[in-house]
């Protein structure tokens, strides 16, 4: 539709600034957890940080859900499929992610009460890699949609 060419574009993106400011906050848990969990694999944890470990994850756990939840409620992935209908396919596989990332973050939860730190750093440790993936496609994704909006190269 021509004569809305421009506006959703602009809406995402301020929205999108929102989203990227909590990408950035549930990056700080993600460092603080990775730290203890590589303190404790490595031996040389603080007595009481096997206790905070299990709390900090499920900190990581709620602030994910949360930001996983607000993404699909404000449907910002989907708008950037209405501007850029090429982009469908992707932000479908990206929302189905969001799925897979509950998933691996409930059996980081459980993984604290298995006192096995070695393996539970370890997975977190992919965890880590996968959600920065989806959180750099997601970024794209919406950067390109916008870009595409205001008439830039698509
Ligand atoms: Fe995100």
């Amino acid at each position: 539709m021509t004569e809305t060419r421009g506006t959703q574009g602009r809406e995402s993106q301020s929205r999108w600034q929102g989203i990227e400011s909590e990408h950035r906050a549930l990056e700080r848990v993600v460092e603080r957890v990775e730290a203890l969990l590589g303190r404790l694999a490595k031996g040389r944890a603080q007595p009481g940080e096997e206790v905070k470990a299990g709390g900090l994850v499920e900190e990581l756990r709620g602030r994910l859900f949360e930001h996983l939840e607000a993404e699909e409620t404000n449907r910002i992935l989907e708008q950037a499929a209405t501007v850029a209908p090429r982009f469908a396919e992707w932000v479908d596989r990206l929302l189905g992610e969001h799925d897979d990332l509950r998933a691996h973050t409930r059996a980081l939860v459980a993984g604290t009460g298995s006192g096995d730190w070695t393996a539970l750093h370890a997975r977190f440790v992919e965890f880590r890699r996968v959600l920065r993936a989806h959180e750099r496609a997601e970024n794209e994704v919406v950067q390109r949609a916008y870009l595409e909006d205001i008439g830039g190269p698509g």
